[in-house]
């Protein structure tokens, strides 16, 4: 593994998107702070110099079709890890969120890149550790490791049990039956949403995670089959 890192950068995410043809398979960027910090559908991610912020590139054929199971697979490493620090009550909220009871401490944003084909994926990370407190506007109230602990904790012994958790699971993709544990984590399941689809609002029960990782849900006792990106949520 190969890490690069900075004390701030516009946002790691960017900066493999624009460097990726010149750096190794599963090497690792992070930064202390970003300037234009990015999460899902075009929101900022907002962050102190207390959490943990990188971005793994995957460049390696075999995984880059794998994007579903990679998306989870990556928030259920960083999930098993914050077991180990003694963390009860968390799940996974599809696609890729983690959560201690209702409160986020995890988003992933993982993008591929694309030229003639599929050239890489870039899954980036932040996860909310030593910050306690949050004066931004959140669209979901966040949390961190050390509001749920109490404790403070050593940032660079916990960077690199993500990093190491994180590809060696990744590493473990196409051998290793994730579903039926990251199904034990499933936040979403049996609940009334509001999802957006096809653009339009509506309310809908999620059944659960499918083991192709697209979502479940009831709309007007139709099931549908969601995938990310057709569907965003307001609980
Ligand atoms: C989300 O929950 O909306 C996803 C947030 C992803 C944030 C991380 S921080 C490191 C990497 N660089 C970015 O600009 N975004 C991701």
């Amino acid at each position: 593994m190969k890490e690069i890192c900075f004390e701030t950068i516009s946002s790691t995410n960017i900066y493999l998107k624009e460097n990726y043809a010149n750096l190794d398979n599963f090497t690792i960027v992070s930064s202390k702070t970003q300037t234009k910090g990015r999460g899902r559908n075009d929101r900022t991610w907002y962050s102190n110099d207390n959490n943990l912020l990188f971005s793994l590139l995957i460049r390696d054929k075999n995984y880059l079709t794998k994007f579903k199971a990679i998306s989870i697979v990556s928030a259920y490493s960083v999930l098993s890890v914050l077991k180990e620090y003694g963390i009860d009550n968390l799940s996974i909220k599809w696609p890729n969120d983690v959560y201690i009871d209702d409160k986020k401490v995890c988003g992933i944003l993982l993008e591929s890149v694309s030229k003639q084909e599929l050239e890489c994926l870039i899954v980036g990370i932040g996860i909310n550790v030593n910050q306690t407190i949050f004066n931004e506007d959140y669209l979901v109230k966040p949390t961190s490791i050390k509001l749920a602990t109490h404790k403070d904790i050593d940032l660079n012994e916990f960077k690199n049990k993500i990093y190491e958790r994180l590809i060696d699971n990744i590493k473990l993709i196409d051998t290793k039956d994730f579903y039926e544990e990251i199904c034990k984590y499933d936040f979403l399941k049996g609940k009334e949403v509001y999802a957006c689809i096809n653009n339009k609002k509506e309310l809908v029960k999620v059944l659960g995670i499918n083991n192709d990782y697209s979502l479940k849900v009831i709309l007007n006792d139709e099931i549908l089959n969601v995938e990310t990106g057709e569907i965003s949520f307001h609980i």
